[in-house]
């Protein structure tokens, strides 16, 4: 029996990893993400039910529940160096003048790979296990951030093979791939949190969390592109040797061959062209001599070795004044500082504002108003501040700027939050964040009060006629009238609109409470999942971890919200204001059941709200993007590449007529 069990486990552990390798290492999954969490939770429970088999390596065991104190120092047993720069043609034919002539020889070739915005990491695996992950640190001493890395899967805990080397440290990029990054963008503007600058911000602030489990939500990926210490050599190329890693279970860098540097040119114009078409962000491409033998000629200096090369994309800049710094205050309290700019067009949009992330980035750029800036769109999205042109500032005017002490709206105390970098307002009673909050509460997306706009909060706000939530709910038309100036129609009209939300669906509310890190789409699996209000309030973290989608970080947000007497007190004051959410409506039916459904182009009978709520009402799931996981393609008029990808991956295409037809 135990026997059985034993092998019944192990059985799920290889299918399950063989379906990491599908997915992570070729691109081909077999299984769609429902038939995968099934296989996954088969395992949980079995291992529940007989602790005595669980082991480190089961998949089921990446995420530590226990944060660590700090990061060990480890010394790498083969230094991780930087790589030189390159910037145009010239600079590429004066290496491979370099390196004909340290070779002394013609008899070379090269590999090109994207040189991947993320951090560097080393994996040493001893015998086919992994047993430790460093960051490259100063390149001789890195971190110990194994148990953040074990949560990547795309990372194996287990090498697959025969002829591993009994140690092999692997060497690779940790990013976050650009869907990610915008997901969790979205997710900590709407909690009020400041963005990530760029994608690999946000990876190295994933990484050096000290609570694995927050590390675990956030996505990142992994790509392999060199071979560290190896007690075998793996092969005698730089590209064969990827090719073992790849058949080790590895995901690897997508690396081609060039037999000379004008090839190599080529390559690097046009992949210039291509750079955004990949899933993560590339900054330039990387140059490798191809044979082994030869790096050992090559050689290396104190930084770099003298058989690699980058070949850096240009990034789009722009020089422009910075008028100001405004420091907004987020609806947790964070306060951003804020570049308004002289306008400037920039890789095609005018730019106005720009990102200054926080003040010790201030500090370290010395940037003062009045100063000349270049600014660039990171990772080609968020305009940011990345330099002061000093020379052109007027040094009798110029004054640095000064961290304010104080919170800049209602002058109550600021802290430094848990990692050190952000300020925050930490008095309860800021006004400014109560307006960013009831700013949120009445949003569009959440509980949609649209008479109920900025300059009305202000004034509602102001007369302390609005302190919490709730009372939004107990205003009186005759005290609307009195705000001076407002006609009677229009105080009319914003009742109406408060009346109006009282019905609104579950999980508006739930997101427009604004809980830390739930956005909309995990408010609504809560309203799916729990169904009401007091569901929600009596949900232990553990079971809201068990959720589908909902993380422990969010779990424990959420239970801790909903555990304070004050907002407890806040929600039960709009229940009896009279506020009633509709329950989510059941399924109507499974004809959709388990399949994965994109929606393109212009439609003409639906909203793209309305046919996303009939897929889900039949239990399909949405995804925004093609893969081959896509069941199924609804396309509307005009639609473009996302036809073309289903086109490409033979994905069933139908009209949205035809998607009704399906579903009656
Ligand atoms: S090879 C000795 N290949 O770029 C060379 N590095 O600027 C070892 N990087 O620290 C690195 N993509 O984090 C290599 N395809 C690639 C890369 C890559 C990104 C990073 C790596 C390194 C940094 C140097």
């Amino acid at each position: 029996m135990a026997d059985s069990i034993a092998d019944k486990i192990q059985q799920l552990r290889n299918e399950i990893r063989r379906h990491d390798v599908l997915y992570y290492v070729h691109n081909a999954p077999e299984l769609s993400d429902q038939q995968y969490d099934k296989l996954f939770a088969e395992l949980k429970a079995l291992e529940t039910e007989h602790p005595e088999f669980l082991s480190p390596e089961s998949p089921t065991q990446r995420v530590s529940e226990q944060p660590v104190a700090g990061f060990e120092t480890v010394t790498h047993a083969v230094p991780m160096l930087s790589i030189d720069n390159t910037y145009n043609e010239e600079e590429l034919r004066a290496f491979d003048e370099r390196v004909v002539k340290g070779l002394e020889a013609n008899d070379y070739d090269y590999t090109v790979e994207p040189k991947i915005d993320g951090l560097a990491i080393s994996l040493r695996y001893e015998k086919g296990h992994l047993i430790r992950a460093a960051t490259r640190g100063d390149g001789t001493r890195g971190d110990d951030v194994t148990s953040n890395i074990r949560t990547i899967r795309a990372i194996p805990l287990i090498l697959e093979s025969k002829d591993i080397p009994d140690v092999l440290e692997v060497r690779g990029e940790i990013y976050m791939p650009k869907r990610a990054f915008a997901q969790l963008n979205a997710l900590r503007t709407d909690a009020g949190e400041p963005p990530f600058a760029n994608p690999r911000n946000a990876a190295a602030g994933s990484l050096k969390l000290l609570d694995a489990r927050i590390t675990a939500e956030r996505k990142l990926a992994f790509l392999a592109y060199s071979v560290g210490q190896a007690t075998t050599p793996l092969a005698s190329t730089h590209y064969d040797a990827l090719e073992k890693l790849e058949s080790f279970g590895l995901p690897v860098n997508s690396t081609a061959k060039a037999h000379n540097i004008d090839q190599v040119i080529t390559m690097c114009r046009s992949q210039e062209n291509a750079k955004g078409s990949l899933g993560y962000q590339i900054d330039g491409l990387v140059i490798k001599v191809n044979r082994y033998d030869q790096h050992d000629i090559l050689g290396a200096t104190g930084r770099a070795p003298k058989w690699c090369i980058a070949y850096k994309f240009t990034a789009e800049q722009a020089e422009t004044i910075l008028e100001s710094i405004t420091v907004q205050v987020g609806k947790n309290g964070t306060l951003t500082p804020v570049a308004n700019l002289k306008p400037v067009l920039l890789a095609g949009t005018t730019v106005k504002r720009a990102t200054l992330h926080n003040f010790e980035q201030i500090a370290r750029l010395d940037v003062r108003c009045g100063d000349t800036v270049i600014i660039e769109k990171a990772g080609e999205i968020i305009p940011q501040v990345v330099d002061v042109i000093v020379k052109q500032r007027d040094l009798f005017e110029s004054q640095p700027f000064k961290t304010p002490t104080k919170c800049p709206a209602c002058d109550g105390s600021v802290q430094k939050d848990e990692n050190g970098v952000y300020l925050r307002c930490v008095n309860p009673n800021c006004t400014a964040q109560l307006r960013e909050r009831l700013e949120y509460f009445v949003g569009k997306g959440q509980m949609d009060i649209d008479k109920l706009g900025p300059s009305l909060i202000e004034q509602l706000v102001d007369k302390k006629l609005v302190k919490t939530f709730a009372d939004i709910y107990r205003l009186r038309f005759d005290q609307l009238v009195q705000l001076g100036r407002m006609a009677d129609k229009s105080a009319a009209n914003v009742m109406n609109s408060i009346e109006a939300s009282k019905t609104r669906p579950l999980w508006r509310l739930i997101a427009a409470l604004g809980i830390r890190n739930v956005g909309g789409q995990s408010a609504q699996v809560l309203a799916d999942e729990l169904g009401s209000l007091d569901k929600l309030k009596a949900a232990t973290v553990e079971e809201l971890t068990a959720i589908d989608q909902i993380g422990p970080v969010m779990a424990e947000s959420i239970y801790d919200y909903l555990h304070n007497a004050d907002n407890v007190k806040v929600i039960e004051s709009m229940l009896d204001a009279g506020i009633k959410p509709t329950a989510p409506k059941k399924k109507k039916s499974n004809s959709l059941e388990g399949m994965t459904i994109v929606i393109t182009g212009a439609l003409k009978n639906f909203t793209r709200q309305q046919i996303e709520q009939l897929v889900k009402d039949h239990g399909g799931k949405i995804a925004s993007s093609v893969s081959k996981k896509t069941a199924l393609l609804v396309a509307g008029e005009n639609a473009g590449s996302k036809l073309e990808k289903a086109k490409k991956l033979d994905i069933e295409i139908i009209t949205e007529d035809q998607l009704q037809q399906r579903i009656s």
